[in-house]
């Protein structure tokens, strides 16, 4: 049977860049002989206006069944002051619970075509290549107790860190399966010298590194892992932190490597019956309302995230590989969508011109 694959493009822009993704998925079928499944639903906004949910429960079980989840953005301005239970991003949070997507995959990669985008000098980041492992369901954003309550006449408010052995663990061999398929080289970030769930995160990620004596494992401290990030990002590979630090430091990273356009995303459960991890992927950027509807979004974050799942979902990290090359080939003809251009005079492509550069570049690999 075909590999099967739920398409959920959300709102404002996300409709715009999926519809490139499609193109990216026909090549493939039509070049590479490699078919899949694909459906299509509905989520956020889009699926708030037709089931007044921002995801339906036949959606949510669409997605429990499938390979994988490629999703484009939600919310928008004509969302926003909707109740709370039914925003648009409560949408992407069930399905993130609901999937259980414990380890968020963050790369951070420099196209070399791209480095004067880089918030450091070149020559820091050309070439990089760096992926942060986020613990995605755990640790301060869902420990309990929390809330705002009085306490001797002042409001103070309460959250707690909170990490199970067994969260830390299934982080961590997420983390150290994916540096066994890249530089063999895992970095763990914690605050150990002022936090419990530090010290417990460091004893457990060394326990599972036992089973993985190939990777050289390092620890740090995740106040100096910024410090490094932007001093020396080469210096590391696979990073593996939990849901807080994670959060920062992948913003922090992401702007190692230019524009929110470029950024791909993954979230990873655990295997299915047939081995393959429960897997969402998605471009790190929102639904960009100032610029929807107008041709100008770049769509290669999410084209990236579809490599993404090309290579962790589907085995097919050749393919994957190709998909970045062109992505890359792309990039240094020039070929830019208006968020990758900072010189006056130089004309931007759209949207879609962005996705035929792609497949024509896919067509000469
Ligand atoms: P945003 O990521 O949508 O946009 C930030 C800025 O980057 C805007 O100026 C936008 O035009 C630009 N931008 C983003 N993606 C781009 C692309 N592919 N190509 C070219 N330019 C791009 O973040 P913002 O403005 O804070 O949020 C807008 C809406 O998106 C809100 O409703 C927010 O809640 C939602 N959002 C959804 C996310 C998701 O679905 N995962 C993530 C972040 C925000
Ligand atoms: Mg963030």
């Amino acid at each position: 049977t075909n590999p099967s694959l739920l398409i959920l493009p959300g709102d404002g822009i996300g409709q715009e860049v999926m519809a490139e993704v499609r193109k990216v998925i026909d090549w493939i079928g039509a070049k590479r002989g490699a078919t899949f499944d694909v459906s299509e639903d509905l989520v956020g906004g889009a699926a708030y206006d037709k089931h007044g949910v921002p995801l339906a429960d036949e959606t949510m079980a669409k997605a429990q069944e499938v390979d994988a989840v490629l999703l484009g953005a939600v919310g928008g301005p004509a969302y926003d002051d909707l109740d709370f239970s039914v925003k648009p991003e409560r949408g992407l949070l069930r399905l993130r619970k609901e999937m259980d997507l414990f380890a968020n995959l963050r790369p951070a990669q420099c196209f070399d075509a791209l480095a004067d985008f880089s918030s450091l000098k070149k020559d820091l980041v050309s070439g990089l290549d760096i992926m942060i492992v986020r613990e995605l369901t755990s640790g301060v954003y869902f420990g309990e107790p929390r809330g705002i309550s009085e306490v001797d006449g002042q409001r103070v408010g309460v959250n707690t860190q909170r990490y199970t052995e067994a969260e830390i663990e299934r982080g961590a061999r997420a983390a150290f399966e994916l540096a066994m398929k890249r530089d063999k080289k895992l970095c763990s970030m914690e605050k150990a010298n002022v936090m419990e769930s530090g010290i417990l995160w460091r004893d457990v990620v060394t326990e599972v590194s036992k089973d993985y004596p190939e990777v050289e494992l390092s620890h740090m401290y995740a106040d100096n892992g910024a410090m490094q990030l932007v001093r020396a990002p080469k210096q590391f590979d696979v990073i593996y932190t939990d849901n807080l630090f994670g959060d920062i430091l992948s913003d922090c990273a992401a702007m190692l490597t230019g524009s929110l356009g470029m950024l791909p995303s993954a979230s990873l459960g655990a295997p299915m019956e047939n081995g393959r991890p429960k897997a969402m992927y998605e471009p790190v950027h929102g639904s960009a309302p100032d610029i929807m509807g107008q041709g100008k979004a770049n769509p290669c974050a999410c084209i990236l995230s579809f490599a993404m799942a090309l290579r962790y979902s589907f085995d097919m990290g050749e393919e994957a590989t190709r998909l970045e090359t062109a992505v890359e080939k792309v990039l240094a003809d020039g070929v830019r969508t208006g968020d990758l251009l900072n010189e006056e005079g130089v004309k931007p492509v759209s949207t879609s011109e962005m996705g035929d550069a792609v497949i024509a570049a896919l067509d000469a690999s």
